[in-house]
């Protein structure tokens, strides 16, 4: 196989590998679309909107570390898609860290964000590569938000919130039925505490609508932002405009006490995923931009300070699709500054990643001082 294809796209039969697809073609990245069936993976390709003028080639892979190593070596990044990363995302990053490219993940799984940042961040650092999870609209884009009231000095607490209308594909429902039945923490203090459970509040809609909220797996937010000397304390709220997602978790929280915390993986991943094919039973269609839309807000404050950043976005799994192609784009070429385990903000800068999101119309953002 040719090493002129610096970019694997791993999941490239998945929803979200193919908008990946879409954006490094857009982008004018050549890349590998990879997965573990060619038949599904040209499908998908032939899928992409231009495909015809993008540099690509295929490969049918399998899901073991040294498969993985082998497809990675002489490439420069990895854009892993395949979910829920708590399952299948191990293989990928050894692979990655063995064959010394950048790695990019979509996970919206705070363990799985813990994890990376407890086991990764050192043999990343020692082979000069960075490692990225959450590069995608949960949690890549309120980052920003969040980021920009950073910039405010004295701010030392984020109060976050989400508001989404999305379509979950077959392994986003997996993945959010996964995240249940791991711990979650929010940042209080400098302390990650534990969630006692799923925890729900309402969350009123700029338009005055109420919505309930959960926390959502936890969100990537509290991980990284425990690293900062800046940040005291640290907590997301998620609602759904589809109410029935949080009964869900809620639902699934109760089962889990009860009887399915005793079952092994192996026998209540089929179990889980029946249940998930109840919120997404197949491949969903292509998002609209016109429906599937975001809120994120984030209040920054200190003690005498407070500001608030507001962003509507659209489209999360095209954003993931772009924000996942211009962090290969960019790995590709630059010298990154840091090393190891990074978020997307962090990597790539929160100025220029929210640039390219406003340059596709994918989000806009408001930053107001408030005290
Ligand atoms: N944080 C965010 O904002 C965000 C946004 C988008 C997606 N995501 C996450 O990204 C992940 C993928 O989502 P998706 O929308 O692409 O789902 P999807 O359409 O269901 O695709 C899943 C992909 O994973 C592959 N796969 C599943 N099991 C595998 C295994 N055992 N070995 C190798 N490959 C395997 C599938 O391959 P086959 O086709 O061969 O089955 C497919 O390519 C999910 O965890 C989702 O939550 C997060």
């Amino acid at each position: 196989m040719s090493k002129d294809f610096p970019v694997v796209v791993y999941g490239a039969s998945g929803y979200t590998g193919r908008l990946v697809m879409e954006h490094l073609r857009e982008l004018g990245v050549p890349f590998i679309a990879a997965g573990r069936n060619r038949e599904k993976i040209e499908k998908s390709v032939a899928m992409v909107p231009g495909i015809e003028s993008a540099r690509f080639e295929i490969a049918a892979v399998e899901h073991t570390v040294e498969a993985l190593t082998e497809l990675l070596s002489g490439r420069k990044v990895v854009c892993n898609t395949v979910g829920p990363f708590n399952r299948f995302g191990r293989e990928v990053v050894e692979a990655a860290c063995n064959a010394r490219v950048h790695y990019l993940d979509t996970t919206g799984e705070q363990h799985w964000v813990a994890e990376l940042m407890r086991d990764w961040d050192e043999r990343f650092k020692a082979v000069d590569r960075l490692i990225i999870p959450s590069a995608s609209y949960m949690y890549g884009v309120s980052e920003i938000g969040a980021r920009f009231c950073l910039e405010t000095p004295g701010v030392d607490s984020l109060d976050m919130t989400g508001i989404a209308e999305a379509v979950p594909t077959v392994a986003s429902a997996q993945t959010i039925l996964d995240a249940v039945r791991q711990p979650s923490a929010y940042l209080k203090n400098r302390e990650l505490i534990r969630y006692a459970g799923v925890e729900t509040c309402d969350l009123t809609t700029p338009s005055g609508r109420v919505l309930r909220a959960s926390q959502w797996g936890g969100t990537s937010h509290p991980i990284w932002f425990s690293r900062d000397g800046r940040v005291r304390n640290c907590k997301m709220m998620v609602a759904m405009w589809n109410q029935e997602l949080y009964k869900k978790e809620l639902e699934l929280e109760r089962a889990n006490k009860v009887s399915l915390q005793w079952i092994p993986d192996a026998a209540l991943y089929p179990m889980m995923d029946a249940m998930a094919t109840s919120i997404a039973p197949a491949t969903p269609p292509r998002e609209s931009r016109y429906v599937h839309r975001a809120i994120d807000v984030c209040v920054g404050s200190g003690s005498t300070v407070m500001v608030k950043s507001t962003m509507i976005s659209n489209g999360g799994y095209y954003t993931t699709g772009l924000v996942q192609a211009y962090g290969a784009m960019r790995l590709c070429k630059d010298r990154p500054s840091v090393t190891g385990f990074a978020s997307p903000c962090e990597a790539l800068d929160h100025k220029q990643l929210m640039g390219v999101l406003e340059s596709y119309g994918y989000c806009a953002i408001k930053v107001e001082r408030l005290v």
